[in-house]
């Protein structure tokens, strides 16, 4: 056994939007790293199927991260049943697409309402948990399109803009109570998201090629992110080898940001 991710074996974390694609990658990754987890998902199904293939010390908990009420139990019940949060991976995220003069009202707060009061409702709930403890890490996956302008996708980026932000001010308030707290930005991976964003596209080779029309620059390496290369960051940011390493947004974009 290899020290690849110091200090994570028999430790609890949370990962919210375990019930698929990156949520479900960093579910695998923290399960062979020797986690005891709490898979959450708004799909109650999807992360008891899971939880059930990874087995003992894994937990799967129906959880809409929008709804305070239910974030507050869903917390409360984690800890009585797994003991303290130690890490914290919030990866739900959610999309709509259209021109912000085109986009309706109930898609612009449908986004804001997953991605932003989603980060701010769960970290708050594991934050004030942490605090009195001394200890834990706090990953949230923000994305490229927080600092690259895509169109198309105003909601999107402005949310994630704000996760990106808000949790730099949570490092900056967590600091005191050795608390880390850092951004995963993943660009495109491939998951059921990325597989929606294509469908909106006449011709979905732009994705990896870019798109002189869109503005879009393409990935460098070529090839979209497997879900698994993120889990990677987030296992290192949870993990004792990144105990100096807080308050950053890390990148993994194939160089589709172009160093951005
Ligand atoms: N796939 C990409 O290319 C990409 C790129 C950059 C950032 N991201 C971000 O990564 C994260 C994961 O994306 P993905 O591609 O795995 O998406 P996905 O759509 O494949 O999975 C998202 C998961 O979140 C869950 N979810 C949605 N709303 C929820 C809610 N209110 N409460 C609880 N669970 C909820 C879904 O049920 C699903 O299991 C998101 O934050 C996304 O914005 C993805």
């Amino acid at each position: 056994m290899t020290d690849e991710f110091a200090g994570l074996r028999g430790r609890v974390a949370l990962v919210t939007g375990a019930g698929t694609g990156i949520g479900e990658g960093v579910a695998r990754k923290l399960h062979s790293a020797g986690m005891r987890l709490a898979l959450a998902d708004i799909d109650g199904d999807g992360v008891a199927r899971i939880a059930e293939e990874l087995g003992d010390d894994t937990r799967a908990f129906a959880l809409d991260v929008t709804d305070s009420a239910a974030v507050n139990a869903g917390v409360a019940e984690i800890e009585d049943s797994l003991g303290p949060i130690d890490g914290l991976a919030h990866v739900v995220g959610i999309q709509r697409f259209g021109t912000i003069v085109e986009m309706a009202e109930d898609d612009f707060d449908a986004v804001f309402s997953a991605n932003v009061r989603g980060a701010f409702l769960v970290t708050k709930a594991v934050a004030a948990r942490m605090m009195p403890r001394e200890r834990g890490s706090i990953v949230a996956v923000a994305s490229t399109a927080a600092r690259t302008p895509r169109v198309r996708q105003g909601a999107y980026c402005g949310s994630k803009a704000a996760v990106a932000q808000m949790m730099r001010v949570l490092a900056l308030e967590l600091a005191p109570h050795n608390i880390r707290v850092n951004c995963v930005s993943p660009g495109v991976t491939d998951t059921g998201m990325v597989k929606r964003l294509i469908d909106t596209m006449d011709t979905p080779e732009v994705v990896i090629e870019g798109s002189l029309e869109a503005f879009r620059v393409g990935v460098p390496l070529g090839r979209l992110a497997r879900s698994e290369e993120i889990a990677d960051v987030i296992a290192f940011l949870l993990s004792d080898r990144s105990t100096y390493l807080t308050m950053q947004d890390i990148v993994v974009d194939g160089g589709g940001a172009l160093g951005a």
